[in-house]
């Protein structure tokens, strides 16, 4: 079993850059398996900040094969930027970053068609971030999409305007919006003069070989299980599967390379975008939660809703993506809380249970709450487990009860050296 997993938990956002590119130095390669630039995974490295969207979190370390897989969506313009950033920050990565051949493009018309088709949805809006993500994914589904593969082909042009013609005929459906179409198409096609200099592969057989030879794979999720299209809260959700399923068809392996399946928590909880969020707070703890998390959207810049963990939300999680260990992140954004709440079950029409109903986005679901005592001081200094108060140990391992799943490591800042091994 050689390929490990990253998952978010919740509703994206956990930490998953962070974990990931401590992890790295333990594998070989790391590859994206879907989602796409509407992903924001921040990595601190000393005095360095870095959000990357499409390319995956392995890239800061030397010798390690970064892949992005075909269940990917790639937007070239997004992806040149990011490119830019580590060309100016000195990191090489041109012999270590690999691009699927099979991963769908997102056009520029697929970022004008995601926002016409939001705009129209007015309060019903999903808050995408209109990168063109569902349009995409349509496309792929639909079978009309345009591929990195595609690129290399004497007709790409020509495929390139058909489906644009295809896509200016749906725009008609939506009332008018702002969107400079020529400008966006200019620099897409510059785009994608610079990422035909990347190494495309045909990823299936770049990641089976590399598991025969031995190799140790983890593949980074992006967005979190409840933004899943099957499972998450839909119609709030993102357009691929962002379970651990997602890692065999966004890769191209069998479900018995899976190895480890590592869900990323974090200590209270945020979503961001419209839909669904039972233990969401709109009150002083929730604004606390914010300031101190600075939960603001690494990709949008929007503030992120936030409240406390969701037991039940957590538990279908795990099962749904079979998550053999738990990281906890942010947990020293509770060092000031006189308490924390733990949803622990749903009061559903007076029902209690810990089962997710068809829709959670119903007014007769209730969490029922547990209080834990906060530790009220702060972890900036603690550098192993045992050095926590004895608050935060106990916050710890109530929640591993709840969960049913080891926590093998807790995070503690966002800088790389803040974390704690649990084992
Ligand atoms: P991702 O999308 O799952 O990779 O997460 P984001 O990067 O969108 O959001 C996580 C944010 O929390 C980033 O700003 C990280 O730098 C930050 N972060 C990660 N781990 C910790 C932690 O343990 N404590 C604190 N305070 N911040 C953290
Ligand atoms: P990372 O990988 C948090 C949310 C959007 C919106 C919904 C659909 O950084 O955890 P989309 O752009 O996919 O059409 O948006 O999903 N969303 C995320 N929320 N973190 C993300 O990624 C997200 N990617 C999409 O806010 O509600
Ligand atoms: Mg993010």
């Amino acid at each position: 079993m050689a390929v490990d997993v990253i998952l978010g938990l919740q509703w994206g956002d956990e930490g998953k850059g962070k974990i990931v590119d401590y992890l790295a130095d333990k594998y070989d390669l790391v590859c994206r398996f879907q989602g796409g630039p509407n992903a924001g995974h921040t990595i601190i490295i000393g005095e360095n900040k870095y959000v990357l969207h499409t390319i995956p979190s392995g890239i800061f370390r030397q010798n390690i094969t970064n892949v992005i897989g075909n269940g990917v969506v790639i937007d070239p313009t997004t992806m040149v930027r990011e490119l830019n950033n580590l060309d100016k920050e000195g990191i090489e990565y041109r012999s270590r970053l690999f691009v699927s051949r099979k991963a769908h493009l997102i056009l520029p018309t697929h970022r004008y068609i995601d926002a016409a088709s939001e705009s129209a949805k007015g309060k019903e809006k999903i808050g995408s971030t209109l990168k063109g993500i569902g349009p995409t994914y349509m496309d792929k589904t639909g079978r009309n999409g345009l591929r990195v593969g595609d690129i290399e082909t004497p007709d790409f042009r020509a495929k390139y305007d058909a489906l644009k013609v295809k896509h200016m005929e749906f725009i008609k459906l939506y009332p008018e919006i702002d969107f400079d179409l020529e400008q966006e198409e200019q620099k897409w096609f510059e785009s994608i003069e610079i990422i035909k200099q990347l190494n495309f592969t045909n990823g299936e057989y770049l990641v089976n070989k590399a598991i025969k030879e031995g190799k140790k794979i983890l593949a980074e999720g992006a967005q979190g299980s409840m933004l899943d299209i099957d499972f998450g809260t839909y119609p709030f959700v993102t357009s691929s599967n962002t379970i651990s399923a997602g890692v065999c068809n966004g890769l191209g392996i069998a479900p018995s390379q899976i190895g480890e399946v590592i869900g990323i928590v974090k200590a209270y909880c945020t979503r961001v975008g419209s839909g669904p969020f039972p233990t969401q707070l709109d009150d002083a703890d929730g604004e606390k939660l914010r300031a101190v998390g600075h939960e603001f959207g690494a990709t949008t810049g929007r503030p992120r809703r936030c409240g406390w963990i969701d037991i039940p939300q957590l538990l279908y999680t795990i099962m749904l993506s079979g998550v053999t260990q738990v990281v906890i992140t942010k947990l020293d954004v509770l060092d000031d809380f006189e308490n924390i709440g733990v949803g622990l079950n749903y009061n559903v029409h007076g029902e209690i249970t810990n089962e997710l109903p068809f829709d959670i986005n119903i007014d007769g679901l209730v969490p029922e709450y547990i209080s834990h005592k906060g530790w009220k001081e702060s972890l900036d200094q603690v550098t192993s487990i045992d050095q926590l108060p004895s608050n935060a140990k106990d916050y710890l391992d109530a929640l591993e009860k709840y969960l049913g799943v080891p926590i093998s490591m807790v995070s503690t800042g966002p800088e790389r050296r803040k974390l704690l091994s649990r084992k």
